[in-house]
């Protein structure tokens, strides 16, 4: 496959004015950004807010995103609101938008920017990647949509529309310092937060994985993708290797009361902090200690089914067990009713889980 390397010495010059005007006309409206037009009227953006967004998207989508900005920023509508509250409320509140490391980090990073910068974000890439849970697409997208610094900002999306726009055959994640430096050669010094989000915006509503509308594409004269016909041949990936499949049991010991046995997993690991029934550890061997004989205490446990979640790095496929206890059974943990129930941490597997045990209260979609 031909690859065209960008040239660092003559980047498009046009391309960042014709994007930023189909900016101004198309720019989705997003509850954390500040529209073109709020913006031409000199409203600015709120760097916590852009923050705030900004952790929550990495790894999630637009969508599944949003209601939890809206109660967030409802709850906590400042950084120094956040850094009063309690980690506990913060990582219930983020309960099943997954990678739980990042509400921690948020909390933290909170936490930093009240005590050590008086409640202000600091304004430049270097002073943003200082602080807890800010890796470097995270602070060169706060520094360019926050602050109006020049930053070359490169995310899913944007890779997606460079590697077309190049043909940049090089794999993923090869490639990744190759399109830094074509991004890097276009990024404009005016607006280059409105750039880097009409990238975004070009890559989630036109420049798409599948099926790209490039009809309607505000670049598709400098693309040598759609020039050629191949768009949808790039990014070039290397092929994925299948998920390993893990193994475990899941508990779901209730009272005669309705209420559940909960506990708290430890701080480190997958869903670190996080609430949940007692589990088994998560094996890769068939052979592994995955079935009623290791329950943590005696009861009649009944399998209700085995559900999956799939992880980054693996699927998990879980048995789930249930039984009404009487007494009080030696195991840490707390009961929780189910006025309660809604309300705690409950990480997305483990609401499969209950779901399994009670198909009327954990129905799909209905927490
Ligand atoms: N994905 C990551 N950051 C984003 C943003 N600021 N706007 C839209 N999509 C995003």
């Amino acid at each position: 496959m031909a690859s065209a390397k960008p040239s660092k010495t003559a980047p498009d010059p046009d391309l960042a004015s014709v994007l930023l005007a189909w900016y101004d006309r198309h720019a989705r409206a997003l509850p954390w950004r500040v529209s073109p037009s709020e913006r031409a009227q000199g409203v600015v953006n709120d760097p916590y807010r852009v923050w705030l967004s900004e952790i929550m998207l990495q790894q999630t989508t637009v969508q599944a995103v949003k209601p939890y900005f809206a109660s967030f920023a409802m709850r906590w509508p400042t950084i120094t609101d956040l850094a009063a509250a309690e980690t506990e409320d913060v990582m219930k509140a983020w309960a099943g938008l997954g990678y739980y490391s990042r509400a921690r980090n948020l909390k933290r990073c909170a936490d930093v920017v009240a005590a050590e910068h008086g409640g202000r974000f600091p304004d430049t890439e270097e002073g943003l990647r200082a602080l807890p849970g800010i890796g470097p697409y995270t602070a060169a997208a706060i520094a360019a949509i926050a602050f109006d610094r020049r930053a070359a900002v490169v995310d899913g999306n944007i890779e997606r529309v460079f590697t077309r726009l190049h043909e940049i055959a090089t794999p993923l994640p090869s490639a990744k310092s190759e399109i830094r430096e074509a991004v890097d050669a276009v990024t404009p010094d005016g607006r280059p937060g409105d750039f880097a989000q009409a990238l975004m915006d070009l890559g989630a509503t036109i420049c798409t994985p599948k099926r790209p509308a490039c009809v309607l594409c505000p670049l598709n004269g400098s693309c040598l993708a759609r020039r050629s016909g191949r768009q949808e041949q790039f990014p070039v990936k290397l092929s994925k290797k299948e998920k390993p499949v893990r193994l475990g049991a899941a508990f779901v010991a209730e009272r005669p009361d309705g209420a559940v046995l909960l506990v708290k997993r430890p701080d480190t690991g997958l869903l670190g902090g996080m609430t949940g029934v007692p589990t088994t550890n998560w094996t890769v061997r068939a052979d592994g200690a995955t079935g009623a004989k290791s329950a943590p205490f005696a009861a009649d446990w009944l399998s209700k089914g085995v559900i999956t979640h799939v992880f980054t790095h693996f699927e998990l496929r879980l048995e789930v067990f249930h039984a009404v206890v009487t007494g009080a059974p030696d195991h840490e943990g707390w009961w929780s009713d189910s006025d309660s129930l809604p309300g705690e941490a409950l990480p997305t597997v483990m609401k499969k889980a209950l779901g399994a045990a009670f198909p009327a209260l954990f129905r799909k979609g209905k927490t």
